[in-house]
């Protein structure tokens, strides 16, 4: 378990456990390859940041990954993997997510891209993603960090 403090103040709870906070989370998050390069989507507030959103009513949590991915980028996810939970206790609520590893099979051009401005791929993430004004605040805190090492440690398919 892993305990920091996000780019809010708020504290944090990273765990690779499964489900170890709720076993009916209601946010999702997803960390996107596509063709050897990262699949990000560009919010029209946050800024760049890997797609994700809430749960709808009754809809499993892999389906909501599935589904926010090509709401937000356009991708057809391929496979997809759960990698952990993080608990947010922020000033208002307590906001409960998985972290999924997806890898996209093919782009598709959407209609619209909801509260997004659509993919944006990167061969490279920046090694200073918490001080890149480009860069939404759910990527700078060490949800991110930890998540890619376990990634890069646990899951056989994926070198970067
Ligand atoms: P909507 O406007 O309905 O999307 O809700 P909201 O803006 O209140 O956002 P949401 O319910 O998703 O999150 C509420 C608060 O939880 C945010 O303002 C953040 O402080 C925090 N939060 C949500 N997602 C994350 C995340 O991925 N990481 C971190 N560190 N905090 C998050």
């Amino acid at each position: 378990m892993f305990t920091f403090i996000d780019h809010y103040k708020n504290e944090v709870l990273l765990s690779f456990q499964d489900h170890p906070f709720s076993n009916r989370p209601k946010h999702v998050w997803v960390i996107c390859r596509y063709m050897d390069q990262w699949l990000l989507t560009s919010h029209s507030r946050r800024g760049l940041e890997f797609p994700g959103g809430k749960v709808e009513k009754g809809e499993d949590p892999t389906d909501a990954a599935i589904r926010e991915v090509m709401e937000e980028t356009g991708g057809k996810v391929d496979s997809l993997q759960y990698i952990g939970q993080y608990k947010v206790t922020g000033k208002e609520k307590v906001i409960i997510k998985n972290i999924y590893f997806a890898e996209v099979g093919s782009l598709q051009k959407q209609s619209t891209y909801y509260e997004t401005n659509g993919p944006v791929l990167l061969p490279f993430l920046p090694t200073d993603v918490a001080q890149d004004v480009r860069f939404s605040f759910i990527m700078k805190d060490d949800v991110l960090l930890h998540s890619l090492d376990y990634i890069k440690k646990y899951v056989m398919s994926v070198t970067w």
